[in-house]
């Protein structure tokens, strides 16, 4: 299936599932990387492994976010593609997006969803005192963070923690999660059609 990855920073996560990808036996193919900020450190090791890029910078379009994702949508549809990992991509999507691209759509949240969707996941999952954290993988629906749980990775939260060390015990694990989960999501999608 041809991919695309929404980025809006470094983009470690879109590394990984380029690395994947690189295996002419991975069920997805990255056609394309696309940031909503011109300067995602992304867009450089996008170039570099050899994937198209675009930068659809939401300031251009005010607090129009469905122009916003018009542009983007347009681009989408021109590389052909069939799904879509967001990966570190910071803006809300609306309905109109998340409708169109229904079941094409996922996400990594640095979470044991469904606790602690949106933001500071690191310092609730340590400020509630539970012993593990962890990473999912989720098919995206309107509401942020809310759509089934495609795979999960859990970590011990372990004395002493702060977000930032649980973030780094954390981010390997999305980093071998995602590529997985993104290969379950294409079989998924393949068997529906
Ligand atoms: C990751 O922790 C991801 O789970 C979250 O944002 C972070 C993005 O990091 N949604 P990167 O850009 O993939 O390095």
């Amino acid at each position: 299936l041809n991919l695309a990855i929404l980025i809006s920073g470094r983009g470690s996560n879109m590394k990984a599932l380029l690395e994947a990808a690189r295996d002419p036996a991975y069920p997805a193919k990255p056609v394309l990387v696309l940031s909503n900020r011109p300067d995602a450190g992304g867009l450089e090791t996008a170039t570099a492994e050899g994937v198209a890029t675009a930068v659809v910078d939401h300031k251009d379009f005010g607090k129009d976010r469905v122009a916003f994702e018009r542009a983007m949508d347009a681009r989408l549809e021109a590389a052909g593609i069939e799904i879509i990992a967001l990966a570190g991509f910071m803006r809300v999507l609306t309905p109109w997006f998340v409708e169109k691209w229904s079941g094409r759509l996922i996400n990594i949240h640095p979470s044991l969803l469904p606790k602690y969707k949106g933001l500071d996941t690191h310092q609730r999952a340590i400020d509630a005192g539970d012993a593990e954290a962890g990473c999912s993988v989720h098919w995206v629906t309107a509401g942020v963070d809310e759509g089934a749980v495609i795979q999960q990775a859990h970590v011990p939260i372990l004395p002493g923690d702060t977000a930032q060390t649980l973030a780094a015990r954390i981010l390997p694990e999305e980093h071998s999660l995602y590529p997985e989960a993104l290969a379950r999501a294409c079989a998924e999608i393949k068997a529906r059609a």
